[in-house]
């Protein structure tokens, strides 16, 4: 992270060292925060955010089922998020808004708290390791289940929801393994700590439904889109453990992963061990989309002038 940056913090630019709240904001103490992650891309020289929309309203989403409110439109935090990649004048990154309750009043109570807003960009390169992309990562189902239904609402992308995640992680982490893979409650295929996951088997693309405590991610979005316009069938349905074992192809979807290939699970070799023909023509064309190699059929990018 390059600590010259600015971030913006509830409607000024600050230096990435004085980027700081109080430590008795309710955030740190309840886990009160939600957030986005979003990738901006070089493309020929000019940056391109690659569905910036999409992740703002996932934003304000999830600000609407914690109830928080801030007095910026989706359209205004947009046009922040383009100033704040032009001011650290970066032509690719990772950028992260988030939300979050403040410093005020003390207890779980939310209701008198300011909600605060900062963005924050910074370069970030494969997130699951060298080569994760071309080669595949090393997983295992791990033994932490996801969030029950109605607990803590998954389609909300909050703070909260990594505790969850960092068990699974370091859980991962402790096997040597790379990443995870999450059960829901009922023992179905949930997603990775920061993924979702897709299955093939048969020619047929499968990933988790909804319904499965998994973060619909924007990532996943484009992977269906793409897919089905290359005229796989997919199916979003509850996927039972061991179709993993038994699966043509495995891959991760995540902004910060985007799309990695997995090649063991649990050391079982999926497939034949090696990234499968389907994963490559799905890589293919999404890589050729963020790289500004192919023309961005469906308007995925937001070129900054
Ligand atoms: C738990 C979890 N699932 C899935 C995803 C993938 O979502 P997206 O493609 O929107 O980045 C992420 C990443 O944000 C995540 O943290």
């Amino acid at each position: 992270m390059d600590e010259n940056g600015k971030i913006w913090m509830d409607g000024k630019f600050v230096n990435w060292n004085d980027a700081n709240i109080h430590i008795l904001s309710h955030v740190i103490h309840y886990g009160s925060s939600v957030f986005e992650g979003i990738r901006a891309y070089d493309i020929d020289g000019n940056v391109g955010i690659f569905r910036l929309k999409e992740h703002v309203q996932r934003l304000f989403e999830s600000m609407k089922i914690y109830r928080m409110n801030i007095s910026y439109t989706p359209e205004e935090i947009s046009d922040v998020i383009k100033e704040t990649i032009a001011i650290n004048n970066l032509k690719k990154c990772y950028i992260r808004p988030v939300v979050y309750r403040g410093y005020g009043t003390f207890g779980v109570d939310p209701q008198k708290l300011p909600v605060n807003i900062a963005i924050a960009v910074w370069s970030w390169g494969q997130y699951l390791g060298d080569n994760a992309v071309e080669k595949g990562v090393d997983v295992g189902v791990s033994s932490w289940r996801r969030l029950a239904p109605n607990t803590l609402p998954s389609l909300a992308k909050s703070g909260a929801n990594y505790m969850n995640a960092q068990l699974a992680k370091l859980e991962a982490s402790e096997n040597n393994l790379d990443e995870c893979i999450m059960l829901d409650i009922e023992g179905f295929i949930g997603e990775g700590s920061g993924e979702n996951i897709f299955l093939i088997k048969d020619n047929i693309i499968y990933t988790p439904a909804i319904s499965s405590s998994i973060l619909k991610g924007i990532t996943r979005d484009s992977v269906i889109t793409i897919a089905k316009d290359l005229g796989y069938e997919v199916v979003q349905e509850k996927i039972p453990r061991e179709l993993l074992y038994v699966a043509d192809e495995l891959f991760y979807s995540g902004t910060a992963a985007e799309i990695t290939p997995i090649r063991t699970v649990d050391g079982i070799d999926v497939g034949n061990g090696k990234v499968g023909s389907i994963t490559k023509s799905i890589q293919s064309e999404f890589f050729n989309i963020i790289r500004g190699k192919s023309e961005d059929k469906y308007q995925w990018l937001d070129i900054l002038d």
